[in-house]
């Protein structure tokens, strides 16, 4: 697809995913607007957005009017969430108001203002809770395990059906864990890996929960590529896909990694798991995303032990601007 001079929304464009989408779009000559409330708690970051070419509003998805933000759009990457998990389980009601009402809000305004469209959705796996069988496909049965995953099901669903009532083009792509430049690291709420990050840097020991739980992380650059093929291709829409990264790994084995790496620097601690997170563990995790693979072509491409030292590059020079 060529990205040139078209108009394009991204919602949560403040925020980790959405701003490494927003420089990936305004870098192709995409004209960009990031819708952002820099919702406490959240990945927003002033600092994300630095050097793209990016309209950046600052405004709340609950409450601001839609319709002019999406007027002319051509694909609106929806990413704007309340993502945090113990977030939702302490204030669901704030949760679903994010995750499912507002999402009506955009679809009615999207409706009016930009009825052609593509939506391109960031789901999570997050709703399948605790897998049946590994790797976890898209057929797999949903079973959220917290308020945040009941929210989120919720939001995908009703963008599923305004594609099949009003015939928008939608993808929804269910996303595992994330990581790479830009990610929140001051504290635990966007992955165990932001913080875990910080600490490296700041030569603190870090903390795995458990540790034989494996994940398939995906770094940044491979997220973004699946949205932009996500958009560009007919075919995956009206569809959802699982999106996964390299081979699993133990967090045992990413701690390792980050030893590997940061010889002076790592030490880590494990521990049990806290009692409220151990409520809403989901243990071990990976996608099949092969239907995602074989509908775009699309593969992640950067490794685990690549991305994380891409990352422990990248916020050595800007540690102050994260913590
Ligand atoms: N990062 C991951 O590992 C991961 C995994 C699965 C799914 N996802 C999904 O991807 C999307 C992006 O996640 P992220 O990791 O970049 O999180 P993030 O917190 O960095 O980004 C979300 C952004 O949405 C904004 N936002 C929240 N509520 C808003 C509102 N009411 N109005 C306007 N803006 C609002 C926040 O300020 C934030 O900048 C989310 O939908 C999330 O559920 C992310």
């Amino acid at each position: 697809m060529d990205w040139t001079g078209r108009k394009i929304l991204v919602t949560g464009g403040a925020g980790f995913l959405g701003a490494n989408l927003c420089h990936a779009l305004a870098a192709r000559g995409a004209r960009v607007t990031a819708l952002d409330g820099f919702l406490y708690g959240g990945g927003a970051n002033p600092a994300n957005l630095d050097g793209a070419a990016v309209e950046l509003v600052r405004a709340d998805i609950r409450e601001t009017d839609l319709r002019p933000l999406c007027e002319g759009a051509e694909v609106i990457f929806n990413l704007a969430a309340q993502t945090s998990h113990m977030g939702g389980q302490r204030d669901p009601l704030a949760d679903i108001a994010v995750n499912a009402v507002a999402q009506v809000r955009l679809i009615q305004a999207a409706r009016e203002a930009a009825p052609e469209a593509v939506v391109v959705h960031a789901s999570t796996r997050q709703f399948y809770g605790r897998p049946r069988y590994l790797p976890v496909d898209e057929s797999h049965p949903v079973n959220p395990p917290d308020a945040n995953g009941v929210s989120k099901f919720a939001g995908e669903q009703y963008w599923m059906i305004e594609h099949r009532t009003a015939g928008r083009p939608v993808v929804s792509l269910r996303l595992t864990n994330c990581y790479g430049p830009r990610l929140r690291i001051r504290d635990a709420r966007q992955t165990f890996l932001g913080i875990w990050l910080r600490c490296v840097l700041e030569r603190r020991p870090f903390e795995v929960w458990g540790g034989e739980q494996l994940r398939d992380m995906t770094y940044v650059d491979d997220v973004t590529d699946a949205f932009l093929r996500a958009a560009a291709t007919p075919a995956c829409h009206g569809n959802i896909y699982n999106i996964g990264g390299p081979p699993p790994a133990s967090l045992l084995e990413i701690a390792r990694i980050m030893e590997k790496l940061a010889p002076e620097e790592a030490q880590f601690v494990t521990r049990e798991f806290p009692a409220d997170r151990k409520s809403i563990d989901i243990g071990s995790y990976h996608a099949d995303d092969s239907a995602f693979r074989a509908a775009t072509g699309w593969a992640p491409e950067v490794s685990l032990e690549d991305g994380i030292a891409r990352s422990l590059a990248w916020y050595r020079t800007r540690l102050a601007q994260y913590v």
